[in-house]
């Protein structure tokens, strides 16, 4: 049975001059239908210059991303009535929230201009095979459980949800960001590849790659398809430093090592040797000796000096930090997984069990 609902969008025309604003609008539908129905039927009854961009209405194009009450998702994959809910939850006058994406520049309404900031990182990880060698005579033959490994990666549909709810984004524009990030694991992971280092390389050294997300999951919660673009953004750093160890001007591979030398060393993370240890490629010794680890260390000072004062590095932390008491268990796990052949990767996407 059909019921009200309100739904507020925010409007702007960046050609009329005027700022943006706020208006709400009242539908009538089942709360099976979806926002996007709700946006419609807006435009369709009440004002047909709303702008919003859809195409399938199945979650399959990609096309009608935006914020639904401050969350980045499908306007066709959200349920009305849900988000009726999730709006009373949140906000006191209970109308729907829908917003444009964030992120990337409004070109109207709820239409973001994809082209000038997704599209662009998706063109910068240089988005098909470069295949090495003479093409074979007939098609390339991959065996299918290589390709499972890159199967998440290639559910993307480009929507741009991720991007938009990108943390690190905010604040670094030219972060390469999540959704180009896991179309570059889709190549790396791609046996029939043959620049799996170059491009490895590649996005280690640069300051705006793979080394700048921060992993603060948001875009793992807003994925409509799962590709989780966080794991393949640390897909493509355990590539990078474990099976190329790759030593990247950004500090990547140090800090890496850094974080697995303190917990194997004391079960818990000691801040104060993570900035030496990270310049040091994971030794506090080499920190001490490398020239160029002691410049770092030098520029860094001002970090120190700031975290002394708000207290997060204290000169007793910093000698002093306790072991776990059942330390000799984190270090047989680090022995169990040495010892092993090869790296067990976890693609959580796959779903089943072993025998099946
Ligand atoms: S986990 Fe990384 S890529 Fe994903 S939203 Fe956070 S900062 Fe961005
Ligand atoms: S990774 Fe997920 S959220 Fe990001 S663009 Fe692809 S489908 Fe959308
Ligand atoms: S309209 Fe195609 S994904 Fe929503």
């Amino acid at each position: 049975m059909a019921e009200d609902y309100t739904l507020k969008i925010r409007r702007f025309d960046p050609e009329s001059g005027e700022p943006a604003y706020w208006q709400e609008f009242k539908v009538g539908l089942e709360p099976e239908r979806s926002v996007l129905d709700g946006i419609l039927q807006a435009r369709g009854d009440q004002d047909g210059s709303i702008g919003i961009r859809c195409s399938c209405q199945a979650a399959i194009c990609g096309s009608c991303g935006v914020k639904i009450n401050g969350r980045s998702r499908l306007a066709c994959n959200t349920l009305i009535g849900e988000a009726a809910e999730d709006a009373e939850r949140k906000f006191d006058g209970g109308a729907i929230v829908v917003e444009p994406m964030g992120n990337m520049p409004v070109l109207k309404d709820l239409i973001v201009d994809m082209d000038a900031v997704h599209w662009k990182k998706v063109q910068r990880v240089v988005p098909w095979l470069i295949p090495e060698g003479d093409p074979p005579a007939r098609e390339y033959i991959v065996p299918a459980e290589s390709m499972i490994d890159i199967t998440q990666a290639m559910a993307c549909i480009h929507c741009g949800a991720c991007v938009s709810a990108c943390l690190s984004l905010e604040v670094d524009q030219d972060f390469i960001g999540p959704a180009a990030l896991a179309k570059a694991y889709r190549f790396v992971g791609d046996p029939r590849d043959g620049q799996t280092e170059e491009r490895l390389k590649d996005l280690a050294e640069d300051p705006h790659g793979i080394y700048d997300c921060t992993h603060c999951f948001s875009c793992v919660e807003v994925c409509p398809k799962d590709v989780a673009p966080m794991d393949q953004i640390m897909r493509l750093r355990r590539r990078a430093t474990g099976d190329y160890e790759i030593k990247d001007s950004n500090n990547g591979y140090g800090h890496e090592k850094a974080f697995v030398n303190i917990i194997e060393k004391y079960g818990t993370l000691h801040e104060a040797q993570l900035l030496p240890r990270s310049f040091g490629q994971g030794s506090m010794v080499r920190s001490q000796l490398d020239p160029n680890s002691l410049k770092q260390l030098t520029e860094s000072l001002p970090t120190v000096v700031n975290g002394l004062k708000s207290g997060k590095v204290s000169p007793v932390k910093a000698i002093w930090h306790h072991k776990l008491p059942d330390q000799k268990n984190v270090r047989r796990i680090f022995k169990q997984i040495e010892s092993k052949d090869e790296r067990l990767e976890l693609n959580l996407y796959i779903v089943g069990e072993d025998n099946e």
